[in-house]
């Protein structure tokens, strides 16, 4: 965190399995923009993304890296500076809910204990092929310490409470 007069910059990674979601969270939270094509991420992204708390501005650097691990950059650099985190799954996709743990774990690894973390459980207009259930995700979400929610980049649903939560806790 860098703090200059009454400007903060604050910094939140997303991290998640591959296609998960986490570049189109992205877009509509910084853009207002969804890709229903967009392609695999390769290294790392990042955008800045502004927003007022009690009359001060916030800027938030929002990074968002590869799920797969042969287009990942340096994991070390990555975290390095974090003070919140967004773990996101598809709902529609078990094995991603099962990664959690490991993305966790990676998280824990990497940055210290006070970042502010939120499971997301992305695509939750797909509830006809919804694999996971709210109360799975809640029940991970509480052992492990973490803020909950689903959301979706599709249809806009929660992307920006899922961020503000997140960036108000940290502030
Ligand atoms: P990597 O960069 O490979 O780690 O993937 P990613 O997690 O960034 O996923 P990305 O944002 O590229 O989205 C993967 C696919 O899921 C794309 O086809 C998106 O259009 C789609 N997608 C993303 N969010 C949603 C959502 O909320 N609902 C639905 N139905 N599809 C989504
Ligand atoms: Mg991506």
């Amino acid at each position: 965190m860098e703090e200059d007069g009454e400007e903060y910059l604050f910094k939140v990674v997303i991290i998640g399995d591959s296609a998960v979601g986490k570049s189109n969270l992205l877009t509509r939270y910084a853009r207002n923009e969804f890709n229903a094509n967009s392609k695999a991420t390769i290294g790392v992204e990042f955008q800045t993304h502004s927003l007022e708390i009690d009359g001060k501005e916030i800027k938030t650097q929002i990074w968002d890296t590869a799920g797969q691990e042969r287009f990942r950059a340096v994991t070390s650099a990555y975290y390095r500076g974090a003070v919140g985190a967004l773990v996101v799954y598809d709902i529609s996709r078990s094995t991603t809910f099962e990664s959690v743990h490991r993305w966790l774990h990676e998280l824990n690894t990497h940055s210290d204990t006070t970042v502010a973390k939120m499971l997301v459980g992305n695509k939750c207009d797909l509830e006809n092929i919804r694999a996971v259930s709210i109360d799975e995700g809640k029940s991970l979400a509480e052992a492990e310490g973490l803020f909950f929610i689903e959301t979706s980049a599709l249809s806009s649903t929660n992307v920006k409470t899922a961020f503000e939560i997140v960036i108000k806790e940290i502030y």
